[in-house]
């Protein structure tokens, strides 16, 4: 069985659990802080929000007036995010939820004002970094806000934890870790990095990072739009239903 499938079964059993390690309300406070200053500047935005597992940074956005979809690869998450749609009135009709992988993403180029990601990219494995970034960052307009959240190499799963390198397969899932260098060699090909913001936390150790996508000028190339897709942003014939 490959890392992925090994990762999915993890993230699978954790819902089912119910017990995942991480909050199902509530948006961390430095998303929804970067969101409200983004609120003047895009009213009405649209937002994706990658790996949203219940949706808590997906309502946050919502509810700040973004028109957001969230997407996650385990569809209890999803299911679970789709319940929770009650406890958000506030939220209206502007978060939709959509089950698909991070690396086959139903949408067309430059669709969203904002991509949120917190807690999948340090998921993904290193020969995989290429993958993302040309899956993930074409999704978002020139001129559009990356919000990534992602362990740093303080990041600890017991006291005393050591390791050699910067990544493990830890109780079937692959997690990465990160240093500040890092985001400037892996997205500036793409972003203008803003901000890094370290947090620690006992064993936590995250990266809170505020990128700005580049615009095709500043860039070189601009991807081709792809013309098989619907203008509400979601490819024909993909079977995904938003909400
Ligand atoms: C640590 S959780 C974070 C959930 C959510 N972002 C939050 O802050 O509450 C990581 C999430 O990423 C999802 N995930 C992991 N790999 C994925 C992939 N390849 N495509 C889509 N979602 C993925 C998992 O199912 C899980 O819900």
């Amino acid at each position: 069985m490959n890392v992925y499938a090994r990762q999915a079964r993890y993230f699978r059993e954790a819902y089912q659990r119910g017990e995942h390690g991480w909050p199902v309300e509530g948006p961390e406070p430095r998303i929804a802080a970067a969101l409200r200053r983004l609120v003047p500047r895009l009213p009405g935005g649209r937002v994706l929000d990658l790996g949203c597992g219940e949706g808590r940074h997906t309502f946050d956005a919502a509810e700040r007036g973004f028109r957001v979809i969230g997407v996650d690869a385990e569809p209890l998450a999803i299911r679970r995010a789709r319940a929770l749609a009650a406890k958000h009135p506030g939220a209206g009709d502007r978060a939709g939820f959509v089950v698909a992988d991070l690396f086959a993403l139903p949408f067309r180029p430059s669709t969203f004002d904002v991509l949120i990601d917190y807690g999948c990219f340090h998921h993904v494995t290193r020969a995989d970094t290429r993958r993302y970034l040309d899956g993930v960052l074409p999704l978002l307009k020139p001129g559009g806000y990356f919000l990534l959240s992602c362990f740093s190499t303080r990041f600890k799963h017991h006291p005393g934890e050591r390791r050699t390198r910067d990544w493990v397969v830890h109780r079937g899932h692959y997690d990465r870790f990160f240093r500040k260098r890092d985001f400037a060699s892996m997205f500036g090909g793409w972003c203008d990095v803003l901000a890094i913001r370290e947090e620690r936390d006992g064993l936590s150790g995250f990266y809170h990072v505020t990128m700005r996508r580049k615009d095709a000028e500043h860039r070189g190339v601009e991807r081709p739009v792809d013309a098989v897709v619907k203008s509400d942003g979601l490819r024909r014939g993909s079977g995904v239903h938003v909400r």
